[in-house]
């Protein structure tokens, strides 16, 4: 089988703009969330009165200006501006979290030094990126238009803006990638999805070059409603923001709703190799699983959860001892913490596992970024994949007392200087869809 290595990341978060400043920013325990109800009367326009019914109040935004989070200082170049990454045409045609995959793309090509020009390479390269909920506002303002002026108040962009696929048609047209161009829906764990079965594709042989990763703008009060409704939100630290993500924490209460995008580069090894590219680390598993369950809750004991995590490892083929560091989809639900985290240590304490608890570091980055649904599963895969290459390990934040009962090293408060070698990174979404990757060092 083709082994798939990673050679670009790029990032945009709550925590900033780039790679550079999210990681730096993650180790040092910064929050990216911010109170929406405070910027909503500037920022919203006539969209701020109906924040005020809202239960949460609280997000995670990407910085558009120097002090976009009030315990934060970002430069120039960690703010968000479309106009530097595309121009007036395509800001007007793409919606913003195909522009986040566009620029994101941008980063992580740029990094991997892969420009290609040949119609060969062309063909050779693809795109596997999707969105959970993709452009809601522009679903939400049509339909107020059409309500009230009918036909001609519609847009000829209103389809191509909506599509959750277009983002990886963007990225497709604008580089010229002929390879497989696909976009996985599956609400929180599409960044996973897109990753692993980018990873395929070049196993496979479809592609040698896959960009891979998962984008989201979805900071609207409908977002809010709609998942306040379903009683998945943080609501009891509208007053505290940083303090609102608290995943395995006995305070927690519900996830924070954030946008922004990752993309990794995915290459066959030997085609990495040959042309000299910086290898991150290896694209050694992923499995997947359904629970059969519910819509929107998982089983307590995380059976599906499980078996995700046992297929990736076995698709890896490492043993679970050998898995040095996990990072959580742990949102900060009452519910899905407990049941990720009896399903770690049903993983990490049966058949060649470690011998107890405090063997097992795990830690959630969306206490730090909050939840980037569709994204969500990249951005934790590049996190994964930076701690494998430098060898810290990211915090989980606001875990004053975890109550998941465990004894795992859930990495408090402050990162961690750690050997990681295997990192493998957990998904899961409404509809019951799991899915975890691991990551490896390249043996020299
Ligand atoms: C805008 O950029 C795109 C590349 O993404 C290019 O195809 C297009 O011609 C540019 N439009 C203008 C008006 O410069
Ligand atoms: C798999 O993902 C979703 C979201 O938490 C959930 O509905 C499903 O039951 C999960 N399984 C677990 C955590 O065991």
């Amino acid at each position: 089988m083709r082994r798939v290595v990673i050679t670009g990341l790029g990032a945009i978060t709550p925590l900033g703009v780039g790679v550079r400043s999210n990681w730096r920013r993650l180790l040092a325990s910064d929050s990216g969330l911010v109170s929406i109800a405070e910027r909503s009367s500037e920022e919203a326009g006539e969209l701020s009165n109906l924040w005020k019914d809202l239960t949460s109040t609280v997000a995670g935004i990407v910085p558009t200006f120097k002090a976009s989070n009030p315990r934060m200082t970002f430069s120039k170049n960690e703010i968000w501006q479309a106009t530097d990454w595309m121009n007036a045409t395509d800001r007007r045609r793409m919606s913003t979290f195909a522009q986040y995959a566009i620029a994101a793309t941008e980063m992580a090509l740029k990094d991997a030094g892969w420009k290609p020009s040949s119609e060969e390479k062309l063909d050779a390269t693809g795109v596997c990126l999707g969105s959970g909920i993709g452009n809601l506002h522009d679903i939400y303002e049509t339909s107020i238009e059409f309500e009230q002026g009918g036909y001609k108040k519609v847009s000829p962009l209103f389809v191509p803006k909506i599509l959750i696929n277009m983002a990886a048609g963007h990225i497709a047209m604008r580089y010229g990638f002929r390879g497989p161009n696909h976009a996985a829906t599956t609400a929180c764990t599409t960044g996973a999805h897109s990753i692993g079965d980018a990873s395929r594709f070049i196993a496979f042989g479809d592609a040698d070059v896959m960009v891979a990763g998962g984008a989201e703008s979805c900071i609207h009060p409908l977002t809010f409603a709609g998942f306040g409704k379903s009683r998945s939100l943080s609501t009891a630290f509208n007053h505290d923001p940083p303090a609102s993500g608290r995943p395995f924490d006995a305070e927690r209460a519900g996830f924070v709703v954030s946008e922004g995008a990752a993309v990794l580069i995915l290459e066959e090894l030997e085609h990495a190799k040959a042309r000299g590219a910086h290898i991150y680390a290896e694209v050694s598993g992923y499995g997947c699983s359904g629970d059969a369950h519910h819509m929107t809750a998982p089983k307590e004991n995380g059976a599906g959860a499980l078996a995700a995590m046992k297929r990736a490892l076995k698709n890896a083929g490492i043993k679970p001892k050998e898995v040095d560091y996990i990072n959580a989809h742990a949102t900060g639900t009452k519910v899905g913490d407990a049941a990720e985290a009896a399903a770690i240590r049903s993983l990490m304490l049966g058949e060649d596992g470690v011998e107890c608890e405090s063997q097992v570091t795990v830690s959630s980055t969306k206490g730090a970024i909050g939840h980037l649904l569709g994204a969500a599963g990249a951005i934790e895969s590049l996190y994964s994949i930076l701690a494998i290459a430098e060898n810290a390990v990211p915090p989980t934040l606001n875990l004053h007392k975890p109550d998941v009962g465990t004894q795992f090293n859930f990495v408090p408060h402050e990162a961690q200087e750690k050997r990681v070698n295997v990192a493998m990174s957990n998904s899961f979404g409404f509809g019951g869809t799991n899915a975890s990757l691991v990551f490896s060092g390249l043996k020299k």
